[in-house]
């Protein structure tokens, strides 16, 4: 018996992805602490990407892509106690990163960039590397969350220590900018988001967005952040374009505001920008990488609490996956982009 999985496989420049057929698990296949899980839907992120055109150079040859997935538990190890047959679950981005502090080790044990990913039927992990989903949300809002989520909630709730009377930006309406929106305006701060679509704008004030700038209209968006908060500035940066976006992310941060350190948009290159402005406003600048296991069950808390709603743009089936990356590379999504397996 086999069954399908997607791989990169290499080619001169980036890699392709390819479906190929994997031997099936046999019940004496699962080592006694690991969970079977059938794979029921799988969501991108840009990260995906960066494996997919080898912008970071990591070996992924034959690897399955994709951090992120949820499905349901079909058969336990002989040593597994907290999991059983039709628990629905998501595997956790850093498989071994149970809680605070981090460790560089939790480097070798990530889905879809060491490990295997999710893009595959079933997939089998520790029982240590899963958490439940939250229990109104569907296996296709439950496989966005592991690392988008996670993310936006580990910069802006744990890191951030974000309060409901402060403002938050949000750069793009990518996955993790809409999930740092949903999540700060369900605390009740107020916040500020830049897109480079009208309409994408409108659909970001609709979740709750107080301010919206259309970022290459507005240029200078920093300055014109400052203006709109009387020359204050926002407490909280969801940081996701890296160094083509720093220098006006550090213009409009408020003195002692606080910087989430999270993405690459702009590219991997060195920024010429002075760093001085964060000494000179006394700015927190955290380094961001997804999130532990336990800060993961707590948002996952937060999320039941809140009734909170993924936001998906559109889902794909598991044979048309190479249509997601290049829908997802197209940069036209609102959100998150699925893939049902
Ligand atoms: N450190 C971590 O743990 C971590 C975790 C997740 C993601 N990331 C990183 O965070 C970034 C976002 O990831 P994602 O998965 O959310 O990406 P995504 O869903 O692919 O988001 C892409 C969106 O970002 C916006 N964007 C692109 N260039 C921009 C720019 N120069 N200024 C403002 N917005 C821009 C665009 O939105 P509009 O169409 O609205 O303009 C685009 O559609 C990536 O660099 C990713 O590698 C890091």
């Amino acid at each position: 018996m086999t069954f399908p999985a997607w791989v990169f496989r290499s080619n001169s420049t980036a890699f392709d992805l390819v479906q190929i057929d994997k031997k099936s698990y046999e019940n004496a296949d699962i080592p006694e602490d690991h969970v079977l899980i059938r794979v029921r839907a799988v969501s991108l992120n840009y990260r995906d990407l960066i494996g997919w055109k080898n912008l970071a150079g990591r070996k992924l040859d034959g690897r399955v892509p994709a951090s992120d997935g949820a499905g349901e538990i079909v058969a336990c190890g002989s040593a597994v106690r907290q999991w059983k047959a039709g628990d629905r679950v998501a595997g956790c981005f850093f498989q071994a990163w149970q809680t605070e502090p981090f460790d560089s080790i939790h480097h070798k044990k990530d889905l879809g960039g060491t490990l295997d990913g999710m893009l595959q039927e079933y997939v089998c992990l520790p029982e240590s590397g899963v958490v439940n989903i939250p229990s109104h949300m569907s296996f296709e809002q439950g496989a966005t969350l592991p690392c988008a989520a996670l993310t936006a909630w580990y910069a802006l709730r744990s890191r951030g220590g974000l309060r409901k009377d402060q403002t938050v930006l949000c750069l793009g309406t990518g996955g993790v900018s809409i999930f740092a929106l949903q999540i700060a305006s369900k605390m009740g701060a107020k916040v500020f988001i830049t897109s480079k679509d009208h309409e994408k704008l409108a659909k970001a004030k609709e979740l709750g967005g107080f301010e919206t700038i259309h970022y290459l209209e507005t240029p200078e968006w920093g300055k014109e952040i400052l203006k709109r908060t009387q020359d204050r500035g926002v407490d909280h940066i969801v940081e996701v374009g890296g160094p083509g976006t720093l220098e006006k992310s550090m213009q409009c941060i408020t003195a002692g505001g606080h910087i989430a350190l999270i993405g690459v948009l702009t590219g991997f290159g060195a920024s010429n920008t002075s760093l001085f402005p964060l000494l000179a406003k006394n700015v927190r600048l955290n380094g961001i990488y997804v999130g532990p296991r336990d800060q993961f069950i707590a948002m996952n808390a937060f999320m039941e609490e809140t009734h909170f709603e993924p936001v998906i743009d559109r889902v794909f089936d598991m044979q048309h996956a190479l249509q997601a990356f290049e829908y997802l590379a197209s940069g036209k999504h609102f959100g998150k982009v699925v893939i049902r397996v």
